[in-house]
């Protein structure tokens, strides 16, 4: 698979087999990701990967803790900025809508639409979980490295057959998973990150998000 064939097929993967992961394939995939680039190469990444007994067990704290609710425990981080200006507000509200529409899930349909939400914090049925954290003393820079780390596991998953979807959601059950994964009080929980193999029949796969053109975001200088 060459790089571009590993940036087409990645998509964000909602729906996966239980079929495992073995470790080897995980710890290649890390092992490699680490020739990301850091500015001064800080490497300011840190990240926990889960899979079985511990998976379960994290999985089944946080569905306990989301009874009654469903949104988490709050973020120690805004997500998104406050009052998403366009045209990012209808971008995000395009995304969603468009996988609530091939899970023929309504507006109105709030209990379904948590539900689904709540599919999140199931890592999707995914076997392994990843969880990615950062030194809270690192800016804003660093934490572009980190999406940097990110993408490269996201792009090597892909060459090993993989898929992968990267979850703020997790950062709104900051303080539970924190204590299960005992980070020490300086790191701070940035991402989640499912990973394995994609359920081809499930409708949520069927997404295909856009993109904007060119035209709209890039600008050439003395071509
Ligand atoms: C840092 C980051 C966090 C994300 N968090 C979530 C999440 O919590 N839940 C989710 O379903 N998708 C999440 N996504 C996936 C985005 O919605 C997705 O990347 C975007 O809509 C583009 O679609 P694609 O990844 O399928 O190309 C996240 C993506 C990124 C890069």
């Amino acid at each position: 698979m060459n790089v571009s064939e590993a940036i087409n097929t990645r998509m964000s993967c909602r729906a996966f087999l239980s079929t495992p992961v073995p470790e080897a394939t995980v710890r290649e995939i890390i092992e490699q990701a680490r020739r990301a680039p850091s500015g001064g190469n800080l490497q300011p990444w840190f990240v926990h990967v889960l899979t079985g007994e511990p998976l379960r067990e994290l999985v089944g704290i946080v569905r306990e803790r989301a009874i009654g609710n469903p949104l988490g425990e709050g973020t120690e981080y805004n997500i998104y900025p406050p009052n998403l200006k366009e045209p990012y507000r209808s971008r995000r509200f395009k995304c969603g809508e468009d996988l609530y529409a091939l899970l023929d899930i309504g507006r109105a349909e709030r209990e379904r639409r948590l539900r689904q939400y709540a599919r999140n914090y199931e890592f999707f049925g995914a076997p392994v979980g990843l969880f990615f954290a950062i030194d809270r003393s690192m800016g804003t820079d660093q934490w572009a490295d980190v999406g940097m780390f990110m993408q490269s596991i996201m792009l090597l998953a892909r060459e090993q057959g993989l898929h992968t979807c990267p979850q703020e959601s997790w950062a709104g059950w900051h303080l539970i998973v924190s204590e299960f994964l005992r980070l020490p009080p300086e790191l701070m929980l940035f991402c989640g990150m499912s990973l394995g193999h994609r359920d081809e029949s499930h409708p949520a796969n069927r997404l295909r998000t856009d993109r904007a053109p060119i035209e709209e975001f890039a600008t050439f200088h003395g071509f």
